[in-house]
């Protein structure tokens, strides 16, 4: 029960007396991070039916874990920003007043880990000591939590010594909410029916309940690394981004960095991973962050980038040696799945991966434990790998990885990408003529549903940012923020960087893809460093600026003019009934949105009508 002697905050140790006293746990345990507890942990995880261990000779240290079928992704409308007022909230996200949470809460966590045991779980998003990184401290009644963040995050004891005797931390309380009785079996994968994920901005607190999957239970990602710290960033000045960093170097040997925001299960993984296609000799793709960038000015005014965290948490169905060959490299060793399927020779499988072997596996145990044959999967529509399945595996298990990953200064940001999944209407890529014609596009952005959130799929909706589940206060305060920092850089001299939307999702009349994507969007990639070095002139639209046909880079590709013009055209009449719904998110935003958003749809219209 007792901290371990190196930890000397005696706030925190306060805390967790305070939270063994609320939770009730069996016993504590302080995680130090290491292999030899890892290796333990996992063991123990094995023990209980949570974790099967996959055949060494294929996936050598690897398990699988299927969760309960009731717990597969985040609950968003299960998650609450319990700010002091509603409006400081915002209309996107569900709201409670803090103290009547508190009161809610209060009953559900009182002896919420009896007959478990409480991990203490010491963290740092971000480089250990970074002046870009925030440190965390979860506490949660489940290995799977505590073996997970090991990997998703710099885990263990060395997080103590940045802390020292009064550093800050963001305290995270994690519970499956599955109390034991004295004698109750335990089951593989506990969880709760009621669910809740919250977090106090004003005291930076994080407290969820009922479910131990992905974001809902790794609580530095989204609940921290998003929601908590955008907003400290809108108080200190910075930036918390669901948003990809890349390197990509040109042959010359001139690396450029570029931030990239898509919504969720959109190919981030993928695209920070690109394998430049034939004809980009000597160019190079090298990933920082898959998910997650924390943006700060430095003195001269550059914004500088870190990925707060340490692995990945990738949806797996649709990854292949195709759309993702590094990815695919990374996993081969060391990785935690979940909800895959299990291969007859104990190796993973999921939609996706009969691409490169060309044909489905015979039988496999889905993950829900059933059998699975290609004649059941034709039958029933029934999936081996639940399609918001996911790995958990190392950055540094990336043969791609940036040698600057985890550089405490983190990488100079010369490009925002901001990226929808849109069938119609938005253009594969368009520049912004300046910073707020960026905002607006990101701001504006629209995306049909994946499976990374419980809920219906393939329904358009306004995602600003790409940020719409992660936003940890009122969006249009956080569109004022983004404005404010481009006023900020632009006085200071610097070079702002410049802002592009692309669309990769844009449909042929047959209902296909026309863009090939992957590799190819390296294509696109190109293109916006010509505009950045002023060796692209470009198109003006009434949107932005798009490449020509000739911009682009073709070689090693078959793509015709007609193609390109299916994916890049501006259909007016699209464009009208477009801004109507851009009209339709204002006003549900109109509390203190910016001026300079209504003022750029307004000179979109007038455009539009010359
Ligand atoms: C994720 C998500 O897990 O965006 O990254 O849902
Ligand atoms: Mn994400």
């Amino acid at each position: 029960m007792n901290p371990p002697a190196y930890v000397k905050h005696a706030k925190l140790i306060a805390w967790v007396a305070d939270m063994v006293a609320l939770c009730k746990p069996d016993q504590v345990y302080w995680c130090d991070g290491s292999e030899e507890e890892y290796q333990r942990l996992c063991q123990q995880l094995v023990d209980a039916g949570t974790f099967k261990k996959l055949n060494p000779a294929k996936r050598p240290n690897s398990f699988l874990a299927c969760s309960d079928p009731s717990d597969v992704a985040r609950v968003e409308d299960r998650t609450y920003i319990c700010s002091e007022k509603k409006e400081q909230a915002g209309p996107t996200n569900n709201w409670m007043d803090p103290a009547e949470m508190r009161r809610t809460l209060q009953p559900l966590f009182d002896g919420c880990m009896k007959g478990r045991t409480m991990y203490v779980v010491p963290f740092s998003m971000g480089p250990l000591g970074s002046p870009i990184a925030h440190i965390g401290i979860e506490l949660s009644d489940s290995a799977y939590v505590a073996v997970n963040q090991r990997i998703m995050t710099r885990m263990g004891k060395a997080v103590f010594d940045v802390l020292g005797a009064d550093g800050d931390f963001v305290p995270c309380v994690h519970t499956v909410g599955a109390p034991l009785a004295a004698g109750q079996q335990d089951v593989a994968w506990p969880c709760n029916a009621t669910k809740y994920i919250v977090h106090y901005p004003q005291t930076r607190e994080i407290w969820s309940y009922g479910s131990g999957y992905g974001g809902n239970a790794l609580l530095g990602k989204k609940c921290f690394a998003l929601r908590i710290a955008s907003n400290m960033g809108r108080d200190q000045g910075w930036l918390a981004e669901h948003m990809l960093i890349l390197g990509l170097t040109n042959p010359q040997g001139k690396k450029y960095h570029v931030a990239a925001a898509f919504p969720s299960a959109c190919g981030k993984t993928n695209f920070s991973m690109l394998v430049p296609p034939a004809g980009f000799d000597g160019w190079k793709v090298t990933t920082i962050g898959d998910d997650i960038a924390w943006i700060k000015p430095n003195a001269k005014g550059e914004l500088r980038a870190i990925n707060p965290e340490a692995g990945y948490f990738g949806v797996a169905p649709g990854t292949n040696f195709h759309t993702n060959p590094n990815c695919m490299a990374s996993l081969d060793k060391n990785v935690i799945f979940t909800n895959v399927a299990l291969t007859d020779d104990g190796d993973v499988w999921w939609e996706g991966m009969e691409k490169d072997t060309g044909h489905l596996p015979d039988h496999l145990i889905d993950w829900q434990g059933k059998d699975w044959t290609p004649a059941i999967a034709k039958e029933t529509g029934a999936k081996a790998a639940h399609p918001n399945a996911r790995f958990t595996v190392a950055a540094t298990n990336n043969p791609a990885l940036d040698s600057a990953w985890d550089d405490a200064s983190g990488v100079k940001i010369d490009a925002f990408i901001f990226g929808g999944r849109r069938s119609t209407t938005v253009p594969l890529v368009t520049q912004a003529r300046n910073w707020t014609e960026g905002v607006y596009m990101a701001a504006t952005m629209g995306s049909e549903t994946t499976a990374a959130a419980a809920g219906q799929q393939g329904v358009v909706r306004r995602d600003p940012f790409a940020m719409l589940p992660f936003m940890g206060y009122n969006m249009s305060d956080y569109f004022q923020h983004w404005l404010n920092m481009g006023d900020k850089l632009k006085t200071s001299g610097a070079n702002l960087p410049a802002i592009f939307c692309v669309n990769w999702f844009r449909k042929g009349e047959d209902g296909k893809f026309v863009w090939p994507g992957y590799g190819e969007n390296m294509r696109v990639l190109k293109w916006m460093i010509d505009r950045v070095e002023g060796q692209a002139k470009g198109k003006e639209n009434v949107f932005g600026i798009s490449p020509t046909y000739e911009e682009i880079t073709w070689t090693g590709l078959d793509f015709t003019p007609a193609q390109f013009q299916t994916v890049t055209h501006i259909d007016k009449a699209a464009w009208v009934e477009e801004l109507k719904l851009h009209e339709v998110l204002f006003t549900q935003l109109a509390y203190h949105l910016p001026s300079e958003l209504t003022a750029t749809k307004a000179a979109i219209a007038l455009r539009l009508e010359a």
